[in-house]
């Protein structure tokens, strides 16, 4: 029996575990699966909606770490991420995406010689301005098993020269999600709840450091905004980063409808049923292209090129006019019908599970004991604070 640790801790995080718990689920004589819950997001709206909508059980561990500067919040992880693997010593820790757990529980992890596998590995937007940047390539350096959503990510690992064997092609376990719930979220009632009608308005989500941390660059984008919401309903469901600078800005209600961040069904139904997405999330560049919704990006570049060349995104920038000039365009010319990218199908989930069920290092492992290296622990001296 192998036991199988997944982490989430941030919001984009739980979508993509969910499928391959269930899948591992359907494998209880080859794995034991629990989740371990880093607790980066907290707030309800940012982590246990995501628990409830996606019907997941409730974590085997939380480690309530919440936020605080890169290091302090890494740091946190590091130190309580530890604790759990000594405490439960799984043959295999699974991390995915770019957030801060996703590194710092794989180089826990990897410290104690616990095999690490990295989903959504290879994905690089080439600029190290961004945190996540930096904790794609590092995840990705520390980990045993890499696990790709476009045939992109494997060509960027192996240009860094990560070896053939550790890379596997397997597709976006995001859209896997996005299938298995689809019968849910076609139910939601989000529409009539902010009287909104299907392909007449625009969704938008900001929360990329860039572009909210600084109060000029929002302004920009707000300006934008405003102009957009004069010639079509735009929602905005609001994160937690980008609440702050909102204050001062002068929304009026005619122009824009503020929400909380909402649940992943409600959102789904929201972002399908949209006419446009004005977004700097990286998820959503995906999953706006499996629906062939026109996604606008509000960034100078983005580590999910596959988006642009096979889907609906476009990189806009921030430049207020340049950003207004591009919504004019979809509205008047619609939308992109084109295949999703390959493996994008709902498999993506068992190609991984399939790929541990047959994974030669992981077979020698699933004694029970666990792969943690107490001698090297052993070896450590307690280092007194200064
Ligand atoms: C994090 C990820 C980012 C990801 C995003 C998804 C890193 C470095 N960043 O960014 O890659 O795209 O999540 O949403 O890992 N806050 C709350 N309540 C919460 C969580 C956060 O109020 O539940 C506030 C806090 O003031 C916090 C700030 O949001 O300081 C930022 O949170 P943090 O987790 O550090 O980064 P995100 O911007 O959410
Ligand atoms: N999402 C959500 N509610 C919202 C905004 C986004 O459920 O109000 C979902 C979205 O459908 C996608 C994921 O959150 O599955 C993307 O997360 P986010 O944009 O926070 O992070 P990123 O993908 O940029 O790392």
């Amino acid at each position: 029996m192998k036991k199988i640790i997944l982490v989430t801790g941030a919001r984009p995080n739980f979508m993509k575990i969910a499928p391959l718990f269930f899948e591992l689920l359907k494998h209880p004589s080859e794995f034991s699966p629990m989740i371990v819950l880093t607790g980066q997001h907290y707030d309800r709206s940012m982590s246990g909606v995501f628990l409830d909508d996606l019907k997941l059980p409730s974590p085997d561990v939380n480690l309530k770490v919440g936020s605080g500067s890169h290091a302090a919040q890494t740091g946190r992880i590091l130190m309580s991420f530890e604790r759990v693997l000594l405490q439960h010593r799984p043959d295999l820790v699974v991390v995915v995406g770019d957030v801060n757990s996703t590194l710092a529980c794989a180089l826990a992890a990897v410290k104690l010689k616990v095999r690490v596998a990295h989903v959504e590995a290879g994905l690089r937007s080439f600029d190290r301005d961004m945190p996540e940047e930096i904790n794609r390539v590092v995840t990705d350096s520390v980990s045993d098993l890499l696990f790709t959503t476009c045939e992109g990510g494997g060509q960027n690992l192996r240009r860094e020269g990560h070896s053939e064997e550790k890379i596997y092609f397997v597709g976006n376990p995001m859209i896997d999600s996005l299938l298995r719930y689809r019968e849910m979220f076609l139910r939601s009632r989000v529409l009539e709840e902010h009287g909104l009608s299907e392909k007449e308005y625009c969704v938008l989500t900001l929360h990329r450091a860039s572009n909210v941390d600084r109060r000029e660059t929002f302004q920009n984008i707000m300006s934008a905004v405003k102009c957009i919401g004069k010639q079509i309903p735009v929602i905005f469901p609001v994160h937690p980063r980008s609440r702050r600078m909102l204050a001062g800005i002068g929304l009026e209600k005619s122009e824009i409808i503020l929400t909380e961040p909402m649940g992943y069904l409600d959102f789904l139904k929201l972002e399908e049923s949209s006419k446009l997405v004005l977004t700097d999330s990286g998820g959503i560049q995906e999953e706006t292209t499996f629906f062939k919704v026109p996604c606008l990006t509000l960034r100078e570049n983005t580590e999910r090129p596959v988006t642009i060349t096979q889907g609906t995104n476009r990189l806009v920038g921030l430049n207020p006019q340049v950003i207004v000039r591009e919504v004019e365009a979809v509205l008047q010319n619609g939308n992109r019908d084109i295949p999703p990218p390959a493996l994008w199908d709902g498999k993506a989930s068992r190609r991984i599970v399939e790929v541990l069920a047959n994974h030669r290092g992981l077979l020698s492992a699933g004694n029970g004991s666990g792969a943690v290296d107490e001698l090297h622990l052993s070896q450590r001296e307690e280092v007194p604070s200064p």
